[in-house]
């Protein structure tokens, strides 16, 4: 095992900590203040960020769109560029949160913003950034990944960089309080299969990796199987720290990765506007079916660590299952209805949108070749 490991972003959990901005961001910056569609006018978060903000000059940009468009986040950075704001604030979900990554890095650069998607400008600077979180699922608030869509050409892609990685994130969960259930759902299944990414591979002998990756999707089940206590301030609290700890770099230091659900899903989030958890619950049974081999240790382990299944030999096949009860017994489908009638014409899609974005050997193993991708789709569709 061999890693460097550092998570530089100061977290202010707790109800109330809205209010530690007013200290958090340094009182001679000028600030734009990034939010989505609104829905922070509806719980009181836009009056405390206002109210905390008293002491700083700042400009609000709205209008950030649940898988943010590279073309609305442009007209941000031109507004910092034309202001000379020095500071990202970012309220609300991943979305908002990625958003600010990208402003941040593209406000210093000189060329396309899209340049950073496409690998042809290396963010290396960025301006800070400061996360209020409003939507527990991504674990954006305390990572250095973003994930931006160019709408024109339905390309959803990911960065990252540890220069925009927030300085700083608020996590009160008292602002779940108006979340949509669909979205709350969306936290558990996202920071599930974050998860699953860093754990689901095959056994490397890492006991505190393993272990912790166990204890959160052990949270995670519980929190589902308790979901009627939604309403429960410990419930709120306990689905946004999970998520958080799902994707913050540590459980995935110094053991193998997978992320090839994310990748097919991005997809499938591109092309018919599928929600991002939504598009890993209908990929991710299929995949670990279609790499039941290469997968079968880990999943057993899971198997009996997170369901308490008796060992045997189909272990792994039942413990695919229980992962897959665990999302419809939220509610969340597992094949995809969105595509419309023809299912031959949309895998073709799905898969010349995957070759042209350079998915072609996804997983641990990078054995997940477009063929693959091709099967797992046949049985997600
Ligand atoms: O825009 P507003 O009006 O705020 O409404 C949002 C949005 O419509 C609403 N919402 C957020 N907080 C709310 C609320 N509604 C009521 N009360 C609140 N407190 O929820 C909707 C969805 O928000 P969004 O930010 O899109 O959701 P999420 O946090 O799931 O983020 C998804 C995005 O993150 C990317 C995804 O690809 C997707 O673009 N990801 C980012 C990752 C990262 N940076 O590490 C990793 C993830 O795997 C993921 O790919
Ligand atoms: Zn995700």
């Amino acid at each position: 095992m061999k890693f460097s490991y550092v998570n530089p972003t100061q977290i202010h959990f707790g109800q109330g900590q809205i209010a530690s901005i007013s200290h958090a961001i340094p009182s001679d910056k000028k600030v734009l203040f990034l939010y989505g569609g609104g829905s922070i006018k509806h719980n009181g978060v836009y009056d405390q960020v206002v109210d905390s903000l008293k002491q700083h000059q700042f400009v609000e940009f709205a209008g950030v769109e649940a898988n943010p468009t590279a073309e609305t986040l442009d007209r941000a950075v031109e507004l910092v560029k034309e202001q000379q704001l020095d500071y990202i604030l970012a309220v609300g979900g991943g979305s908002v949160i990625d958003g600010a990554k990208y402003v941040a890095a593209a406000s210093v650069y000189d060329g396309e913003g899209w340049d950073i998607l496409i690998g042809k400008h290396q963010v290396t600077d960025a301006l800070p950034i400061g996360a209020i979180l409003t939507l527990p699922a991504t674990g954006s608030e305390s990572n250095m990944g973003a994930v931006i869509t160019r709408a024109a050409t339905q390309d959803k892609l990911a960065f990252m960089a540890p220069a925009v990685q927030p300085k700083f994130a608020v996590m009160d969960p008292d602002v779940m309080k108006t979340l949509p259930e669909r979205q709350l759902v969306n936290g558990i299944v996202d920071a599930w299969v974050h998860t699953c990414e860093q754990y689901l591979t095959m056994p490397v002998g890492a006991l505190v990796q393993d272990g912790y990756a166990q204890a959160l999707l052990s949270s995670l089940k519980t929190l589902g199987e308790q979901y009627d206590q939604r309403d429960n301030d410990q419930w709120r609290a306990n689905l946004m720290w999970s998520a958080n700890q799902a994707l913050n770099g540590l459980i995935g230091s110094g053991v193998p990765q997978d992320w090839a659900t994310h990748m097919i899903g991005h997809e499938l989030t591109a092309l018919y506007g599928v929600d991002h958890a939504r598009s890993l619950a209908i990929v991710q049974p299929w995949l670990l079916r279609n790499q039941i081999e290469a997968k079968r240790a880990k999943l057993e382990q899971m198997g009996q660590a997170v369901f308490n299944l008796d060992p045997s030999e189909d272990l792994a096949e039942r413990t695919i299952d229980a992962i897959e009860h665990f999302y419809q017994g939220l509610g969340v489908a597992t094949q995809l209805v969105e595509y419309g009638s023809d299912k031959e014409a949309a895998i073709n899609t799905i898969i010349a949108q995957l070759e042209q974005h350079g998915m072609v050997a996804l997983g641990e193993h990078q054995a997940i070749t477009l063929e693959h991708s091709r099967e797992i789709l046949t049985a997600a569709l």
